[in-house]
């Protein structure tokens, strides 16, 4: 079984990479694919850096070069739903591209010839995140963040949810629009700026894919702040340790 793992970045991707051994690194159009042995598992690791078209773009040449078995998107996401808090994860059951909008009301969303609007992400995967996120959370997270970290992001039990995960080229930090997209979306938890392009690509080349991602901020008017910091001091830490807790229990 061979891996494929990508983040936007370079925070987020750090610790995994320090963590690979017998690497091969591979550069395509810019991007760093990292190919080795991460926690005993075959893996490709890359850095998509941020965005759709950057996403879609490291998906595509990610599975058409190195043929992962499955592909997982690992970062941050602005919490939107409002039983979502600074910490928790989410793992996206579904993915929807949020600023697709071809000018037809009741077809907002959908991906024109696709017909979809929700891409699935792959049921088996998505229960292995959220068994390796609890282990994390419950284990190793208070090793690997400080304290003072912890009571700064107000961070004391998080959560796993599953739920409906929103992609989009805009950093919500606006309420309004937090609310616009928490009225339109189904079921939606939180908005970040890859999920479903990767999503989509999976589709179509019939790879599963996974999308995690822990709340860095709440996309709304505070956003900005609280989000550099979160990312500098806790996100790169949630990344490895889910990783490493996935990847250990994969047979
Ligand atoms: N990633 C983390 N927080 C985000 C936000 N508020 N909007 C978009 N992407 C994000």
């Amino acid at each position: 079984m061979k891996y494929g793992i990508i983040c936007a970045m370079e925070e987020e991707i750090r610790l995994l990479l320090s963590d690979m051994t017998d690497c091969t690194v591979t550069e395509i159009a810019h991007r760093a694919f990292t190919h080795g042995t991460l926690y005993g598992k075959e893996v490709v690791l890359v850095q998509s850096r941020i965005g759709k078209v950057a996403s879609a773009s490291t998906a595509t040449t990610l599975i058409d070069r190195f043929a992962p078995d499955c592909v997982i998107f690992c970062g941050t996401a602005g919490g939107v739903a409002p039983s979502l808090h600074v910490g928790d994860v989410v793992i996206g059951d579904k993915l929807v591209q949020h600023d697709f909008d071809c000018g037809v009301p009741e077809r907002i969303f959908e991906i024109p010839l696709l017909g979809i609007k929700y891409f699935k992400t792959d049921a088996s995967l998505n229960q292995a995140l959220v068994n390796a996120v609890k282990n994390y959370i419950n284990d190793e997270m208070r090793n690997d963040i400080p304290d003072r970290y912890l009571k700064e992001f107000g961070i004391q039990s998080p959560a796993v949810h599953t739920g409906t995960i929103a992609s989009g080229d805009q950093f919500i930090c606006d309420n309004e629009k937090n609310q616009w997209l928490y009225t339109h979306v189904n079921d939606l938890a939180c908005v970040e700026m890859e999920g479903a392009a990767v999503a989509q690509v999976c589709y179509e080349f019939d790879v599963p894919c996974a999308v995690v991602r822990v709340i860095s901020d709440s996309a709304n008017d505070d956003s900005n702040v609280d989000f550099a910091r979160f990312v500098e001091e806790a996100a790169c830490h949630f990344t490895r340790g889910t990783m490493k807790a996935f990847l250990t229990a994969q047979k």
